[in-house]
């Protein structure tokens, strides 16, 4: 049972591969910016489900969102002499993005403790702790950034999957007021629509930043197909296929929370995304060993730096009947 990578396992909702298959003959070359038509469905998205108001030119739509935060620092114009800071446990991409080009790279769950900053990544709800962050800090963070000049990027990726907590955007007005200068959201389909095979992320935010993002794509090339443009705007017209993907993880989440904590796990955080952050105090490889042992596949925390050293991820991305197994595995040996 593979529960390390957190790749969806259900169908793509039907009304995205019919939009998928109508939009097939596409001969010509797709826009960098998107069509307006998807333009729109982002920009109605985030107003509907997040409270938040973005005028369809501050959108720029990306080939997947790892692709998006792989080449931010790039497109931001970072380098050698740049400084990236990143959660403490993080998703790699954002230290790999800022390492390729040579540039400082900093973990800390601290940001507003950094002064000379260029890129700030944060990530709520966040892989692998599946931890929400506070408006009230996003709003500190926001603020220190804009003190010192560094732009905040927020990966919003996980941000319907909420479960204990609402999350909510670094754009919401409770964080930024009507003023998004500095401040970028990252959002992604692959989980929400289990859209992760089509690739599609888009970026929000700063409209001048944005839009210098937008003058050097044109010529990285990176467009999304066109195809694909129009399967990601039927997924973002449509919520009821997320409320019915939110329910099945809802149910896996209970089996393997109840199950881990009978076998005597803790879990920390986990309050929203798509991942039990679980430890029981020992290094994070004997505990991978463990599962291993009972034919699970879970990720070692310290893949996501050294304060994971002692837990594992559990994504809870298994189908129905292999989760419905889960805790038969956990007590055969
Ligand atoms: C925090 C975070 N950001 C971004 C991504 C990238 O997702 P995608 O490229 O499928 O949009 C992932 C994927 O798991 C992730 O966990």
């Amino acid at each position: 049972m593979d529960l390390s990578v957190g790749t969806p396992v259900d169908a793509t909702p039907l009304v995205i591969r019919q939009a998928l298959i109508a939009a097939a003959d596409a001969p010509g070359y797709p826009t960098t910016a998107g069509t307006s038509r998807l333009r729109d469905s982002c920009a109605g998205w985030m107003q509907r489900r997040l409270g938040v108001t973005v005028p369809p030119s501050a959108i720029l739509p990306s080939i997947g969102s790892k692709e998006l935060v792989a080449n931010l620092p790039t497109v931001l114009g970072l380098g050698a002499h740049s400084h990236v800071v990143v959660p403490l446990a993080a998703y790699p991409t954002y230290a790999v993005g800022a390492g390729v080009l040579g540039a400082r790279v900093t973990a800390t769950d601290r940001p507003e403790d950094v002064s000379d900053a260029d890129l700030i990544w944060i990530n709520s709800p966040g892989n692998p702790t599946g931890r929400v962050m506070p408006a009230d800090q996003m709003r500190a963070i926001v603020a220190h950034a804009r003190s010192t000049g560094a732009v905040v990027a927020s990966d919003e990726c996980y941000v319907e999957l909420g479960w204990d907590v609402t999350p909510c955007s670094v754009l919401h007005p409770s964080v930024v007021g009507n003023d998004h200068s500095g401040v970028l959201a990252l959002h992604s389909l692959s989980k929400r629509s289990n859209f992760a095979g089509y690739r599609f992320g888009f970026v929000a935010g700063d409209p001048e930043i944005v839009q210098r993002m937008l003058g050097i794509r044109k010529h990285l090339g990176m467009m999304v197909p066109s195809p694909v443009q129009a399967a990601a705007a039927a997924a973002f017209d449509d919520d009821d296929h997320v409320a019915v993907q939110r329910e099945r993880y809802f149910a896996r989440r209970k089996i393997l929370r109840t199950a881990l904590m009978d076998s005597g796990f803790t879990i920390d955080h986990s309050e929203a995304g798509l991942y039990l952050w679980v430890t029981r105090g020992e290094p994070c490889w004997e505990t991978v060993g463990w599962f291993a042992d009972r034919g699970i596949l879970v990720t070692p925390g310290d893949f996501y730096g050294v304060a994971g050293a002692h837990h594992v991820r559990v994504a809870l991305t298994a189908t129905d009947e292999a989760v419905a197994s889960f805790s038969d595995r956990l007590s055969a040996v």
